[in-house]
């Protein structure tokens, strides 16, 4: 058995240094580099982008380089096993896909192709409500993916409870519903360049209903007149209830920030919370997700499973999410940049580097499996630094 595992993962790093020759591309940002000079302004800015002045998106990566990893020794880590349970289904490894909206703008196989990487990866995959490819084809293209399906509660219930009925019976098993969303953020690239999805490009789960928004802006950035004009800024506590109510689907409450927050979903009947400022696209000054990360789980961590997106780019930055109090992460951005660069197999490089950089990172600090990862062995800096 010891064997078997160790002979698993010499073939593994084979693998990967076999695909990092034939790529030249080694981190994910390699990956986000070569995506600069593949895609074209209205897409990249689009992805790219974040609210404001962006200090939020900056946030979510130099906070991960404020965390100090205290690596234990001498601790048998022969036999690894990066596997976690989530809403009870075993996945993989501890990283999932993240719901970007219109992912054919960065390969023409969009959302089929990130669903396939997600599925060979044994990683779950989101599908936006925003997505280029409808609900049912994501899920024949990807039928043994764990596929969640994420929720923007439409002013008009029926077509909200129409989406839901079809991600219901297509197979996807739990609701991402996006709480931090009444409007999109103030985001100044895309209003500048005035960002619309291209005309050959749909969003797949409606047929005709205000199409004309994203493919023609007006002044402005086509997903704000979108939104706008289809999303209720009347949403309160009532309607995570009412989602409820209506759905055998666990509810995962996507944006959640604050501890008091947090408690409320719990108390509405969310089976999980993912922490997370929406890749800094939303309120610019919001904390880092994995600064909120320690008062969420310290508030509801023993009642639902925690989750945090943003910033993540490397393992380590996986690893010290789990220590804070995440049973798993997700990645938005770094699956697009893997899909610019070659559809399913850009997206599988990008998911195999995080896994290995896991690996390496887990067998680095004395960690077997998930249960060994303790909230002592991350630290703030400032913790080497009291006088
Ligand atoms: C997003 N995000 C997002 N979230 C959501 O709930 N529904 C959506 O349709 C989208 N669409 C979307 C598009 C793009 C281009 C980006 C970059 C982000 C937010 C996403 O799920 C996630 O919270 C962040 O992307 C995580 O940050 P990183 O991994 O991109 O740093
Ligand atoms: C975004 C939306 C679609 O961040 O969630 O662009």
């Amino acid at each position: 058995m010891m064997q078997r595992a160790a002979i698993k993962n010499s073939r593994a790093q084979r693998v990967d240094d076999k695909m990092a020759a034939d790529t030249g591309l080694v981190c994910l940002q390699d990956y986000e580099q070569h995506a600069l000079s593949r895609l074209d302004k209205n897409a990249l800015d689009y992805y790219r982008c974040g609210a404001g002045e962006e200090d939020s998106l900056q946030l979510n990566r130099t906070c991960f380089k404020r965390l100090r990893i205290r690596p234990r020794c001498l601790r048998d880590v022969s036999l690894l096993d990066l596997s976690t349970s989530v809403l009870g289904a075993t996945v993989a490894l501890p990283v999932g896909i993240a719901p970007t909206a219109m992912q054919s703008m960065a390969h023409s196989d969009g959302e089929l192709a990130s669903a396939r990487a997600a599925e060979e990866a044994g990683a779950i995959f989101v599908l936006s409500t925003l997505s280029t490819s409808s609900i049912e084809e994501v899920a024949s293209a990807a039928p043994n993916a764990v596929k969640w399906f994420q929720l923007y509660i439409y002013r008009d219930r029926e077509l909200t409870r129409e989406l839901v009925r079809r991600a219901e019976w297509a197979g996807y098993k739990a609701l991402v519903l996006t709480v931090d969303a009444p409007v999109f953020g103030n985001r100044r690239c895309i209003a500048r360049d005035h960002f619309q999805l291209p005309s050959h490009l749909r969003l797949a789960n409606f047929t005709g209903i205000n199409e004309s928004e994203i493919h023609d802006s007006k002044g402005g950035s086509g997903i704000n007149e979108y939104a706008i004009s289809l999303f209720d800024t009347k949403l309160t506590w009532d309607d995570v209830i009412w989602l409820k109510s209506i759905t055998q689907l666990p509810i995962v409450l996507k944006g959640v920030l604050t501890a008091e927050d947090a408690v409320k979903g719990a108390d509405a009947g969310a089976a999980a919370i993912l922490v997370s400022n929406h890749g800094g696209r939303q309120v610019d000054g919001a904390p880092a997700a994995i600064e909120a990360l320690p008062e969420v789980a310290r508030a509801v961590g023993d009642r639902v499973e925690v989750y945090m997106d943003g910033g993540v780019t490397q393992g380590t930055d996986v690893f010290k999410a789990l220590a804070l109090g995440a049973r798993m992460v997700f990645i938005g951005r770094p699956a697009l940049w893997g899909l610019a660069h070659s559809g399913k197999r850009g997206v599988c490089n990008v998911l195999s580097i995080l896994r290995r950089e896991l690996e390496i990172t887990f067998q680095l600090t004395g960690c077997a499996s998930v249960v060994d990862v303790s909230s002592k062995m991350v630290v703030h800096e400032s913790s080497y630094y009291k006088l």
